[in-house]
């Protein structure tokens, strides 16, 4: 499959999950071009979309949350995954769940996967550096990229599957 990969990533560690992914896409022989979410340009030519964005105070990133608006508006009914990162409320069992469709908004309906983040201290400013620590969050990286791989290798299989599928037939003529 033609596949978008874009991500809405402030401190790069969502995009390092997104690299992750797109080497298991191209290991499964998809064609996986990367974007930030806010200059993925045209989606006419993919058949089909990962989105990865990082959760902020609570929400996905504003250019993920924008960019999955667009993919409910423009690319329905195509096939999307999404996935988040982030240090609170990380999904136990992504295996379990990882298709998510635009036909109902993602950001709303909490259906992605959401996998553990990761936070550099010393690129934080004071007032993100208090926030952090405010909520409690981890100051490990919590990234399991064998999870992410595992993960990435289901979306793939899912990706093949769909390509594997026979066209619908299209309805008989009817008879005059
Ligand atoms: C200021 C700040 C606020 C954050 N708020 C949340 C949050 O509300 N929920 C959460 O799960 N993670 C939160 N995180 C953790 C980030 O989502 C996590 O570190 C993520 O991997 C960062 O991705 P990025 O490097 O791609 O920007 C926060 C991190 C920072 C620095």
């Amino acid at each position: 499959m033609r596949v978008l990969l874009a991500t809405a990533s402030t401190y790069g560690s969502t995009k390092e999950i997104a690299d992750a992914v797109s080497e298991e896409l191209r290991a499964a022989a998809h064609h996986v071009t990367m974007h930030s979410a806010e200059h993925a340009g045209s989606l006419e030519y993919y058949d089909a979309v990962v989105l990865g964005s990082a959760v902020y105070i609570g929400r996905v990133l504003t250019p993920g949350r924008q960019f999955a608006a667009r993919l409910a508006k423009e690319f329905a009914p195509k096939p999307v995954w999404v996935f988040a990162s982030g240090l609170k409320n990380v999904t136990p069992y992504p295996l379990e769940a990882p298709f998510t469709t635009p036909k109902e908004p993602p950001y709303y309906a909490g259906r992605y996967t959401t996998f553990g983040g990761f936070v550099e201290r010393d690129k934080l400013s004071l007032a993100e550096r208090s926030l952090i620590g405010f909520v409690g969050a981890s100051q490990h990286d919590e990234r399991d990229f064998d999870l992410i791989r595992a993960w990435a290798q289901a979306v793939a299989e899912e990706m093949g599957a769909l390509e594997a599928a026979p066209a619908p037939e299209a309805a008989p003529a009817p008879e005059m």
